[in-house]
């Protein structure tokens, strides 16, 4: 049993799923359960903050969800542009810093714009990065960042890789959290999520508050992280937090 966990994880990510199930159970659109699952994130930024997390990435539209019903997206298009314009004066207010992390090009011109405001605006905040995975897919963000390295000639290793990921700016997650009661990880940080402790919680986003956050935190803190080595030597070589960090840091 590990004990040199650190109180929470320094990097959180989490795939919000449930959203629909939890309208339909209530006779309602599925786009009102993302409008609910909106709600949700606000208030799980809100319990990162007030725990010291330093970073949070959630799944908000896979490359995959374009195939979901017309109304259906243009509803999360929507809701994105409305999201921008509602909940970025308060993040910018308490200190979080805004990636949108994904391909844009199939983004209306409007919300491309929006976001580079949203993230420039919040650009000198350190409480929080906050990252928004929108229109991104894991093979999508391995092929890009191999693509990258082709294009400038530089030779594909697992440093350079690395580099030039969507995600280069944060470490690796290391808690990765799927609500909705499924048991996938769904084409998420494929290449990050390589050493991440993963938690399935069984409810749905919109019901997912900080207890559940808590609970989470405290399956985290319950596991022994290895990196590939044996639990003996990390007993005897005192494995720390900071080691498992400066294994996860990006050389940037
Ligand atoms: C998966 O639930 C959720 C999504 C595809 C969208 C997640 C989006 C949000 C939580 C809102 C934040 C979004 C923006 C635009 C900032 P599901 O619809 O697959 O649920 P189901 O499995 O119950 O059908």
């Amino acid at each position: 049993m590990a004990t040199t966990q650190p109180i929470v994880p320094h990097h959180v990510a989490i795939v919000m799923d449930g959203n629909g199930r939890w309208a339909t159970k209530r006779f309602l659109p599925r786009v009102a359960g993302h409008k609910q699952g909106v709600d949700s994130l606000s208030r799980c930024v809100q319990a990162c903050i007030d725990r010291g997390i330093a970073v949070l990435t959630v799944f908000a539209f896979s490359s995959e969800n374009w195939n979901r019903p017309s109304e259906e997206v243009s509803g999360l298009m929507e809701l994105l542009a409305l999201s921008l314009s509602r909940e970025v004066p308060s993040l910018k207010a308490n200190g979080v810093r805004l990636h949108f992390v994904g391909d844009r090009q199939r983004l209306s011109e409007k919300v491309q714009a929006g976001l580079a405001q949203a993230e420039l605006g919040t650009s000198a905040n350190q409480r929080l990065v906050f990252n928004v995975c929108f229109n991104y897919g894991g093979r999508w963000d391995i092929a890009q960042a191999a693509q990258k390295l082709v294009d400038s000639g530089q030779a594909i290793t697992e440093m350079s890789m690395d580099r030039a990921m969507a995600l280069a700016h944060v470490p690796d997650p290391d808690l990765l959290i799927r609500t909705g009661g499924e048991l996938r990880i769904s084409n998420f940080l494929l290449w990050q999520a390589a050493y991440s402790e993963l938690h399935f919680s069984d409810k749905l986003w919109p019901d997912f508050d900080a207890a559940a956050l808590d609970e989470a935190i405290a399956v985290f803190r319950s596991r022994e992280r290895r990196f590939g080595k044996t639990s003996a030597q990390l007993n005897s070589q005192g494995n720390t937090q900071q080691e498992a960090d400066a294994q996860n840091m990006k050389a940037a």
